[in-house]
């Protein structure tokens, strides 16, 4: 590939944008709030912060340099930098995870459209707590209207990413995510005036360390993992496209913050719903799905602020399957010289075609049981678990132990352009702390070491 002509991005916050665009997902709106229901409230939020700074910002940092050092896709970089090692097996399980996470996060991302027309059309006026978990059961084990939203979610995506970077991603990005900014704070807003409010608040901010058990550490990782998208060459991608005079670990640091920064103001403005409405914390992925609509339709401008937050996620959620699109599409093109017009489409259809059948595994296939699981569950507990822990694992080795110390440094001060200050924290996090520590917790999340 010619880098003359290689697509780029063209502003700092274009950049920005576009990789907390694709960081900002249903992973921080509607995963991370009922993970920490489910695991223990704040006593989990801080083990999840901890995870954050200490793997998932060096991890991030250090897929940044692997991209920008080579201006490659997920595989084509590994082989750049290692032509005569298997380093490039990671790239390759990072492609695969990019299929498996797209899966089966468009069929939630098409909930999150059908939930905007529901809300607009005022379907949850009027209806009990009890009808409303009715409503979402029924409405994701339907065989149709699922698979048609997950379809059109698709289809959206895929259009984004045949605009190329700049003028498709960046583009994009630089509009949605100031929109979900502001769309959040309202919801804040919304959320801290309500009667009881505090109670929600708390469950967020006063741990209970007796519910965290391995099982409760091994999710906070792989979900600081999912968040930051690492693990599978979505940074390393999107790092590609980064001019050289961009300060990386300054991107990286922003990304980390906004991230966790719009993780807990989601909490925020759904927990002390929870609460004031009874529903249990603890009730998984139709979390966000019954609880806030479930409030919305009791107070004044409820069916605006109900269809406002799923707007929210739709793009929230739009943002982020575009990077996931990107890893295989950018691979395709590069490595196996297709058109970026076939590369997408191709791409579109296979996750489309998976997709499909996550979907009906909410209703019709649920007995389908991959490993216990059923077939959403299977690939994403397999991918956020194993898939991109071990590919965190491998790029932290990687940059640790086998990149060219040079390399490193010259990625990290723009040539010598401007001055690392962490250099050393920075090795001995990619050297030891995050491969200890993802390995300890590996090991004892899967219940081989206690
Ligand atoms: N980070 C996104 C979220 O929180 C999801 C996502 C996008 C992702 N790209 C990724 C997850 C790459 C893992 C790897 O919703």
């Amino acid at each position: 590939m010619n880098n003359i002509t290689r697509d780029s991005f063209t502003s700092r916050f274009g950049i920005i944008a576009a990789a907390a665009g694709s960081a900002i997902g249903l992973g921080n709106i509607w995963k991370f709030p009922y993970i920490t229901g489910k695991y223990g409230g704040a006593a989990f939020i801080i083990l999840y912060l901890i995870c954050i700074f200490l793997i998932g910002f060096p991890v991030m940092l250090s897929e940044f340099i692997i991209g920008r050092r080579t201006q490659k896709n997920a595989i084509g970089a590994f082989k750049s930098l290692s032509p005569d090692k298997p380093w490039y097996l990671t790239g390759w399980a990072g492609v695969a995870a990019a299929f498996f996470i797209l899966s089966f996060y468009s069929v939630v991302g098409g909930w999150t459209i059908d939930y905007v027309i529901r809300s607009l059309t005022g379907n949850f006026i009027n209806k009990t707590p009890t009808e409303i978990v009715n409503t979402f059961e029924s409405f994701i084990s339907n065989p149709v209207m699922p698979v048609i939203w997950q379809i059109i979610f698709m289809i959206l995506t895929c259009l984004i990413v045949l605009g190329g970077i700049k003028n498709g991603i960046e583009k994009y990005s630089k509009i949605m995510m100031p929109i979900l900014f502001i769309l959040i704070i309202i919801l804040d807003i919304r959320a801290l005036t309500l009667d009881n409010s505090i109670q929600g608040i708390s469950f967020i901010f006063r741990p209970d360390w007796s519910l965290l058990t391995p099982e409760a550490v091994l999710v906070a990782l792989g979900h600081a993992f999912f968040s930051l998208s690492l693990g599978m060459g979505t940074m390393t991608t999107y790092a590609s496209y980064i001019n050289k005079k961009e300060n990386l670990t300054q991107t990286a640091f922003r990304v980390t913050i906004l991230d966790t920064v719009i993780a807990l103001l989601a909490g925020i403005a759904i927990f002390p719903a929870v609460f004031a409405f009874e529903i249990e914390p603890t009730s998984g992925p139709g979390l966000v799905f019954v609880t806030l609509p479930g409030i919305f339709q009791m107070l004044p401008l409820g069916m605006f602020f109900s269809t406002l937050f799923f707007v929210l996620l739709a793009v929230a959620a739009l943002t982020s399957a575009i990077s996931l699109l990107e890893v295989p599409v950018a691979f395709f093109v590069e490595e196996k010289g297709m058109e970026r017009r076939v590369a997408a489409t191709l791409t579109t259809l296979i996750i489309t075609i998976i997709g499909i059948f996550a979907s009906l595994s909410q209703g019709i296939l649920s007995n389908v049981k991959i490993f216990n699981l059923n077939i959403f569950n299977f690939l994403e507990f397999t991918s956020s678990n194993i898939l991109l822990p071990s590919g965190g694992l491998l790029i932290t080795l990687f940059v640790g132990w086998y990149l060219n110390r040079r390399d490193v440094e010259e990625e990290l001060s723009n040539n010598g352009r401007i001055r690392i200050s962490s250099l050393s924290f920075f090795l001995l996090a990619v050297k030891i702390v995050s491969p200890a520590l993802i390995i300890i917790v590996f090991l004892n999340g899967l219940g081989i070491i206690r």
